[in-house]
């Protein structure tokens, strides 16, 4: 039987109450398809630095290393954000330094509308019943996160560099994606303004020479938050830079129902990877049982497929996950009338499963 070693790191916040559903999934699945996961858990963020004053303990980033991948959930929150000098807060002491050790340069965030599912999205039904199916293929080790910064009592600095290699690597990634997909690469920048986006659109034109039977479409960023409520039917894949990837990712998120939702893959080119939702701790309702699992439950089904090849048992994870929506087992992040709760919506996952 195969056997897989993951690291589980829950965090902060709803982190742990959704982490704990889809360790359920995830335990349901390995029963059915014959394989076996175990699932250690580390500390890591503002869990990490209550107990032991660091938010990337050794311990953790050695788990990581052992593990053959790693479920994330989230990190960070406003008793941290007061508390702590910036550079030790949560989300820039653990998360980002774990991307950087593993060189987990490419994130990907799939963002959809089932046309059966059309009523999740807020968007008007004369959009959202044409469907959405969007692959954010989004650079995660790189840009301004990571440029050199500074400040002092009058101003401060950030600052994006990136290299051809960087963008190169990433370019690759979108539109090896897009020939298993519908051929359509819409790569987002800023190059009416930003040097580092003009480079970025060089590179990205040389490698498209590689790839004819894909078509790349240049957008700027502000014209693409439009397009995207405007007509996300036009997208597949989109090629973003860090920053743009963050912010268009979450609007993706909000147009498929809920940031709830969206699952995500980190991965380096190997099969390990970094799984985890693309939203955050949600403070506003952590410790109510009210967030919304599918997120977290997708990305497990994101790891199977990506890190371990179990595709048989993804994709029975997002058809129970399917099944689960239209079956009308939401959270409130989907429907304010919903009287359903996190380990709710768990239940009805793995009763499908
Ligand atoms: P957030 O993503 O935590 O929440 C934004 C909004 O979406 C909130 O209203 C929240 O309730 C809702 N939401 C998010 N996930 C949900 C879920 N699963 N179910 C139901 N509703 C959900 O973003 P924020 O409020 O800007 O940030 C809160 C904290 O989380 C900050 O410290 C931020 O830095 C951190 N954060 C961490 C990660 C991560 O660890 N990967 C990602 C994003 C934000
Ligand atoms: C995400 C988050 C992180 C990011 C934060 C918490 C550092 O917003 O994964 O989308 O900006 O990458
Ligand atoms: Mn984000």
């Amino acid at each position: 039987m195969k056997q897989y070693k993951i690291a589980v790191l829950a965090g902060d916040g709803i982190g742990p109450e959704v982490m704990a559903q889809a360790l359920k999934v995830l335990d349901v699945v390995s029963g059915k398809f014959g394989f076996s996961i175990t699932a250690t858990q580390a500390l890591i963020g503002g869990a990490a630095i209550d107990a032991t004053g660091t938010a990337l303990p050794d311990d953790t980033l050695a788990l990581c290393k052992q593990s053959d991948a790693i479920l994330f959930g989230s990190v960070g929150g406003p008793k941290w954000t007061a508390s702590l000098p910036p550079a030790q807060h949560p989300e820039r002491a653990s998360l980002l330094p774990l991307r950087k050790a593993f060189d987990l340069f490419c994130n990907l965030r799939p963002g959809q509308i089932y046309p059966a599912f059309a009523e999740l999205s807020p968007l008007h039904p004369r959009i959202s019943s044409q469907g959405m199916d969007i692959l954010c293929v989004r650079e995660l080790t790189g840009g301004i996160y990571f440029g050199d910064k500074g400040r002092s009592d009058i101003d401060a600095y950030d600052t994006q560099r990136y290299s051809v290699a960087e963008i190169e690597r990433i370019a690759r990634v979108a539109f090896d994606a897009a020939t298993k997909r519908r051929h359509k690469v819409t790569s987002i920048d800023k190059a009416n303004v930003l040097s580092t986006s003009v480079l970025w659109r060089e590179v990205v034109e040389r490698v498209a020479k590689d790839y004819p039977q894909v078509e790349l479409e240049h957008m700027y960023i502000d014209n693409a938050a439009m397009q995207l409520i405007r007509a996300p039917k036009a997208f597949d894949v989109m090629l973003c830079d860090n920053l743009f990837g963050d912010i268009l990712s979450d609007e993706l998120a909000a147009i498929a129902g809920s940031l709830g939702l969206l699952p995500s893959a980190s991965l380096n080119g190997s099969n390990f990877g970094l799984y985890e939702p693309a939203g955050g701790s949600a403070p506003d309702i952590a410790g109510k049982g009210i967030a919304n699992p599918i997120a977290q439950i997708l990305s497990a089904a994101l790891m199977l497929r990506y890190s371990f090849g179990e595709e048989e048992a993804a994709r029975a994870i997002e058809a129970a996950v399917a099944k689960t929506l239209s079956d009308g087992v939401v959270t409130r992040d989907i429907n304010p009338n919903s009287t359903y709760g996190t380990a709710d919506v768990g239940a009805a996952v793995i009763a499908a499963i």
